[in-house]
């Protein structure tokens, strides 16, 4: 149970880092953005989430005291969400577009995600994870 939580979270924060490493490297770019990673992520992100949702509801199963704290759960999924659905649109405006030079005006969606997985990482580490 412990390794398949180390393996999951290992994978939640390769999904975390394929949405903020093309925000980062490509924020100022003009055309080029890496939106498949961005929607990799945003479906690893949703995956793994879930995975570790369930996971800690399990290892807390035998603690009446504790429980996972779903709101949490629910604005972190919320904004991946959203995180998703900004990545799948700009991947496929992206790909419309046959000249880079019209690419910067998806600057703004990559700009969102980017935003939005800070927030996640934020949330994940500030707001606590279980009540009692
Ligand atoms: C862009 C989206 C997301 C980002 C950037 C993100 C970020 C993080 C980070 C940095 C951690 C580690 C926190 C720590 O160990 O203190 C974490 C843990 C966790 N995340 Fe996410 N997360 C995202 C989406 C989600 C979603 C959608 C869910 C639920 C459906 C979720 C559920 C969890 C859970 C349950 C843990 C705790 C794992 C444990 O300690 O056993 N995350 N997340």
């Amino acid at each position: 149970m412990e390794l398949a939580r180390d393996i999951t979270l290992i994978l939640h924060f390769i999904g975390l880092a394929l949405i903020i490493g093309p925000f980062f490297a490509q924020m100022r770019a003009h055309s080029g953005y890496f939106f498949g990673w961005v929607l990799t992520g945003a479906v690893i992100q949703l995956v793994t989430g879930l995975l570790l949702t369930g996971l800690v509801e399990m290892r807390l199963a035998d603690n009446p005291d504790m429980a996972v704290d779903h709101i949490k759960i629910a604005v972190k999924t919320t904004l991946a969400v959203i995180i998703f659905v900004v990545a799948l649109v700009a991947y496929r405006k992206q790909k419309k577009l046959s000249s880079g030079g019209r690419e910067r005006k998806l600057l703004p969606l990559l700009h969102t995600a980017g935003a939005l997985a800070i927030a996640n990482t934020v949330i994940a580490v500030v707001w606590p994870g279980v009540v009692r």
